[in-house]
């Protein structure tokens, strides 16, 4: 491998990594040594880094497709659908000093979630339904950024839900639509513009991205909360 050059991304302790042509985002190893599942370890100047795959994650893909979506080391997080932890890992990467807290309601699920979270003490594993905000209200404080991909029918609403009682003012959420688990018989793009508005009064949204050539038929909405 050639000399590697890093490119700062919008995410603290992530950044795009550019050698012999090629391009990979990655953020650096918050657990020296260990994989979460099956990600490629590199070292770059004495520092290990995960390579945060794209096609995996959806929040990889947002950053790849030019976002202005920005999250730094001290933001705690609400991640609403957290499943066994591919990307809550690299958001844990990236908030070393906040915290992350990771709901999903599979239990198949929580038992990777929890192993992931053993070796990572400031990722709080939540086994509850999002729909229910209120059943993990003793839990968690207010938050910097709520990052939700349920792929449920009422997005938007529970999305709306759980900013109403844990997204600080201003706060930011980034909403992943996979438009098919809404109404897989319409067109994608007017399934995630019905959701989007959904929003209106309650945030102002900044970008609505097309997550293709990663993740087809899925669109993230970053917004902020204005009331
Ligand atoms: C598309 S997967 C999430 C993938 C994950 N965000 C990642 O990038 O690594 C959706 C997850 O949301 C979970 N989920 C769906 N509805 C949920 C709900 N109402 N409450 C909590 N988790 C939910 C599912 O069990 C599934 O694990």
């Amino acid at each position: 491998m050639g000399k590697i050059e890093l490119i700062g991304t919008g995410l603290d302790n992530s950044f795009i990594a550019i050698s012999d042509g090629s391009k990979r985002l990655i953020t650096k190893n918050l657990v020296p040594g260990i994989r979460v599942y099956d990600e490629k370890l590199i070292n770059i100047e004495n520092e290990e880094y995960r390579i945060w795959d794209p096609f995996r994650s959806k929040l990889a893909a947002l950053v790849l497709k030019d976002s202005s979506i920005s999250i730094q080391k001290n933001h705690n997080i609400l991640y609403l659908g957290a499943a066994n932890g591919t990307t809550v890992s690299h958001v844990s990467d990236i908030v070393t000093n906040g915290i992350v807290f990771a709901v999903e309601f599979s239990p198949r699920a929580m038992k990777d979630l929890i192993n992931v979270s053993t070796q990572r003490m400031k990722l709080v594993p939540i086994l509850a339904d999002a729909k229910n905000p209120k059943s993990y209200q003793n839990i968690i404080p207010e938050v910097d950024v709520i990052y939700q991909d349920v792929a449920q029918k009422d997005q938007a609403m529970i999305a709306i839900r759980n900013a109403r009682m844990y997204l600080k003012k201003d706060g930011i959420l980034v909403l992943m639509i996979k438009a098919r688990s809404i109404d897989s018989t319409r067109d994608p793009r007017d399934v995630t513009d019905l959701e989007v508005n959904k929003l209106e009064g309650k945030f102002k949204v900044y970008e609505l991205v097309n997550l293709e050539p990663y993740h087809s038929d899925h669109f993230a909405v970053v917004a902020q909360k204005i009331s």
